[in-house]
């Protein structure tokens, strides 16, 4: 890392040489999507796994999903975060601010200003699946703040945290509710994995979304201006570019629903007729049923105990729970346990 000590003030360099950005794999060369098909498209319940949303297109669709008014998550956390920013940064003090899955990073400003007011050097380290979306963002960014250093980080936070930059001290942000995208063995392989990369002093900011009525989980994902099923609809684009499909995204709709004894929310396509889906570069045709889907997406919602067992499961002590005031959504702030294997029958 450069010392900034003796170097000119960030703030006096231009925003192209306060930027790097690493790119860890070639979307459309060593992406696994013809794998992740074959595999998903052959189940007995399709899948597509998520990460696929996010082309162009898709980018800038969840960023309109985010103003929904029926998207509560969205302002909810943004609201959290402005009122506990201070004293996130406070116990913290990051040396490096990392974010999974950062997206437009519209709610890392509220951490970042108040870095700004500190008047400290802290790096930003956006790491995202969409290299288009993370170059964006990290433009505005320098333009904003004109101290900052932001290093970039492309790549799969399923396979490629090994990446993230040894800082001093991180705050690692994971927000959005993201982690309710996984399911139970996903959400612990990755919780342990980045468990794995946290340093005594490193903390770990994760916002969830809380369990709540049905009628209003299932709005959040049933938008009335079908933002969402059009969201929902473009991963058949993709298939169609990437692949060479030819999925009629006519021929599909979007249903999103609540599974209570799951506590998620399911996202599908269904086939409104018996169909085949011919994709070329797999060599294979697929046939739908009628009503048969492909399971797009499941979006976990938590309580204050769900969430401390997915922390302690994976080696992390809760420090602070933040549940919003009207008890939509959470944020939780966690640090490395002393004692890394709790069942390894040692006493400390
Ligand atoms: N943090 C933002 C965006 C959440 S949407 C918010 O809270 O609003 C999820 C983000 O994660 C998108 O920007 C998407 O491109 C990214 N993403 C999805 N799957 C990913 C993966 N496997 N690895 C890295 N980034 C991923
Ligand atoms: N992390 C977001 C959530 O679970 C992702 C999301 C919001 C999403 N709306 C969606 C994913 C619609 C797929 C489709 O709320």
């Amino acid at each position: 890392m450069a010392a900034a000590s003796s170097a000119a003030h960030p703030a006096e360099r231009p925003a192209k040489e306060r930027l790097s950005i690493e790119v860890h794999f070639d979307p459309g060369e060593s992406w696994s999507l013809p794998e992740d098909a074959l595999r998903g498209l052959s189940a007995r319940q399709k899948y597509i796994p998520s990460k696929y949303f996010y082309d162009e297109r898709g980018s800038t669709l969840f960023a309109a999903i985010c103003d929904l008014p029926e998207y509560y998550p969205t302002r909810t956390e943004h609201a959290l975060l402005d009122r506990i920013a201070p004293e996130i940064m406070e116990r913290s003090r990051p040396s490096d601010l990392v974010e999974l899955g950062s997206g437009d990073a519209r709610k890392t400003r509220s951490l970042l200003d108040v870095v700004g007011r500190n008047g400290k050097g802290t790096r930003y380290v956006p790491f995202d699946v969409s290299e288009s979306m993370l170059r964006d963002t990290a433009s505005s960014l320098l333009d904003e703040y004109p101290w900052l250093r932001v290093h970039g980080v492309v790549g799969d936070y399923e396979c490629h945290l090994a990446e993230i930059p040894r800082g001093e001290r991180k705050l690692v942000a994971f927000l959005g509710s993201t982690i309710g995208n996984f399911d139970t063995d996903r959400s612990r392989k990755f919780m342990r994995d980045l468990s794995s990369r946290l340093a005594p002093g490193d903390h770990f900011l994760l916002g969830t979304d809380l369990v709540k009525p049905r009628a209003v989980l299932e709005a959040a994902y049933n938008d009335t201006a079908g933002v969402t099923a059009e969201f929902n609809l473009n991963v058949l684009n993709v298939l169609n570019r990437e692949l060479n499909a030819d999925f009629d995204l006519d021929a599909f709709e979007h249903i999103a629903f609540w599974r209570s004894r799951e506590s998620q929310i399911e996202m599908h396509l269904r086939a409104k007729s018996s169909l085949r889906v011919r994709v070329g570069k797999l060599g294979r045709t697929f046939e739908f049923l009628r009503g048969e889907s492909i399971l797009t997406e499941i979006s976990r919602k938590y309580t204050c105990k769900s969430v401390s067992r997915l922390l302690r499961g994976a080696g992390l002590s809760p420090t602070g729970w933040f549940p919003s005031p009207d008890g939509n959504f959470a944020l939780s702030l966690s640090t490395p346990s002393q004692l890394k294997f709790p069942g390894s029958g040692l006493k400390f």
